[in-house]
């Protein structure tokens, strides 16, 4: 049976000199926050249930994936999910590692829900980009690796299914290379080639770590290390092989530096079979060894925030009506500097009112504990958050605000109506719930009227989510009527009226006053744009169009 996550102690000796930002230094030093991005079906529930696992958060692996077949889930909330099997919603594992204390933040699989992805995304220190032996680089992949690139996350490389045929290990790194742009530098490597995996040589020390399967990959695989001599009596021609591949890396310069992976221009890579657990403790010690602790953060007026100055955070996720036991609307914070503490009262710097932190929680899944104290790199899960949208700053003492989360640019576009128009002020406050949750964009403009808002998603799933909620939790069925728009961009008032009088376009605005406008294709926006250079028109996220 699944063990619950209990909080880390604090560290040994959290403050040296006994002083509070001592304190705070020495406990941000041993956060590690960290994504895991993959395309679907590269194996990233699989990890996260591994690394759990390995991480003794839960006994056996199960507890967290929710596939069929496996034990009972915990991170499958809404219905949907369920009937689908994917997982729609992210949720923050922690977990201790040595002395480490790591905070997993998991993302939606579906490439549906990447606007949701790129927000985890703002909220971590480190990314581990899962790729699977045989695809290689995949479309969504790609996608969220660009993301990576444009935040400057710092990205560890794993190669899972190794037990599976796949793609020689020497063409996956020239496709990482290629693809990417970035230096990957193995620190293990595989003997045996995809399909049979026989284990790593460890390219740190030289010695060989010996993959063994156990049952199902219910349990921690142990793993056994040998001497170069004895690895090469064992596996003979594999071993040598391996050995001369690793020779080419190293002839290549794929060997690892922390500054050019720090700065986002090398990657160092793991070799793994995560349904076997194999390469997971490897990860763990990769990202404890390597990966960065949370450090001092710019805010939106150009300045920064220190780690031991006074408490702040902000919101990267608003989720509400997850489980009917616990209905209410849970904000996910990610602090940036100082101590949380369960009740203190901190301000919303987007509305300037206070907060009170009564119940705070580490949620994950359906699990949830009550949370006391929390560092920075921590996420924490801030019950009752009515008030709290979406890329807001919360802080004590001197006031922060940091940067707002740019939105991807929506793809899809419908006017949502209520189908009863009695029930206007459910169809309003549903509306406004999702948009402040960002599970939709929500477009009006003057002609439009306030009883039609466009719907702007990402990926058309988000169109199903939404009237799900807004039928089942805000009991006003809503029809959704589709427009004929695929791109929109960012434009100004300047701008506006020549762009709404262009053909076949539409200028609307966001919740936050930006004006959007909206075209049929891309062919129509470059032919305004040829036609009429002068005007505003800039893409939503830069990376998105990588
Ligand atoms: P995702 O979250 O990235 O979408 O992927 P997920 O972990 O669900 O894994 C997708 C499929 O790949 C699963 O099989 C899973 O068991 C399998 N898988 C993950 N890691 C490995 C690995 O290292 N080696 C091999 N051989 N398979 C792996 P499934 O049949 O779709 O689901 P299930 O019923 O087995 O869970």
């Amino acid at each position: 049976t699944a063990t619950r996550a209990t909080t880390p102690a604090p560290a040994a000796d959290p403050a040296p000199g006994g002083n509070a930002a001592g304190a705070v230094l020495a406990e941000a030093a041993r956060r590690r926050t960290f994504a895991v991005i993959s395309h679907p079906d590269a194996g990233k529930s699989t990890l996260t249930e591994a690394l759990a696992l390995h991480a003794r958060v839960i006994g056996q692996a199960g507890a967290v994936h929710g596939k069929a077949g496996r034990r009972g889930t915990v991170s499958d909330w809404m219905d949907m999910e369920k009937a689908r099997g994917i997982s729609i919603t992210s949720a923050a594992l922690q977990f201790q590692y040595r002395d480490a204390v790591v905070n997993l933040l998991d993302t939606p699989g579906h490439a549906d829900f990447s606007e949701d992805t790129y927000r985890v995304l703002t909220a971590v220190d480190a990314a581990v980009m899962l790729i699977d032996a045989a695809k290689g680089l995949e479309a969504q992949t790609m996608k969220l690796f660009a993301v990576c690139r444009h935040r400057g996350i710092p990205v560890i490389t794993v190669v899972n299914k190794w037990d599976r045929p796949g793609k020689d290990a020497l063409e996956l790194m020239d496709e990482v290379a290629e693809r990417t742009g970035l230096t990957p530098t193995p620190l293990t490597w595989p003997v045996g080639i995809s399909g049979d995996f026989r284990g790593v040589l460890d390219r740190r020390d030289g010695t060989y770590r010996r993959f063994t399967r156990t049952a199902g990959g219910a349990t921690i695989a142990p793993e056994e290390t040998l001497t170069p001599e004895a690895a090469e009596a064992r596996e003979g021609i594999d071993w040598t092989r391996a050995q001369e591949e690793v020779e080419l890396l190293a002839a290549s310069g794929a060997d690892h530096d922390q500054e050019t992976f720090l700065a986002g221009y090398s990657t160092p890579v793991l070799f793994a079979s995560a349904v076997s657990n194999f390469g997971v403790a490897a990860l763990l010690d990769t990202l404890v060894d390597l990966a960065p602790a949370p450090a001092d953060r710019p805010d939106a007026d150009g300045g920064s925030r220190a780690l031991a100055d006074p408490f702040s955070a902000f919101v990267f996720k608003v989720q509400s009506g997850m489980d009917a036991a616990h209905r209410d609307r849970l904000a996910y914070v990610r602090i940036c500097s100082g101590v949380f503490e369960r009740g203190m009262v901190v301000t919303n710097s987007s509305t300037g009112r206070p907060f009170a932190t009564k119940y705070a929680q580490h949620v994950f899944g359906r699990e949830r504990e009550s949370i006391d104290t929390a560092w920075p790199g921590d996420v924490v899960g801030l019950v009752n958050a009515a008030a709290l949208g979406v890329g807001d700053t919360l802080f004590t003492g001197s006031p922060v605000s940091y940067p707002p989360l740019s939105t991807f640019a929506p793809e899809h576009f419908a006017v949502a109506r209520a189908m009863d128009t009695g029930r206007h002020k459910q169809f309003r406050r549903g509306i406004d719930q999702l948009e402040s949750e960002g599970v939709v964009q929500v477009l009006r403009s003057d002609r439009r009227g306030d009883q039609a808002p466009v719907l702007a998603v990402v990926g058309p799933m988000q169109f199903e989510v939404a009237t799900h909620r807004m039928e089942h939790e805000f009991h006003s069925p809503v029809a959704l009527e589709p427009l004929p728009y695929t791109v929109a961009v960012r434009t100004d008032a300047t701008s506006a009226a020549a762009v709404a009088a262009s053909r076949g376009t539409e200028v609307l605005a966001r919740g936050n006053g930006e004006l959007l406008a909206l075209f049929r294709d891309k062919w129509d926006l470059r032919s305004l744009r040829q036609r009429s250079p002068e005007l505003t028109l800039e893409p939503m996220v830069a990376a998105q169009l990588d």
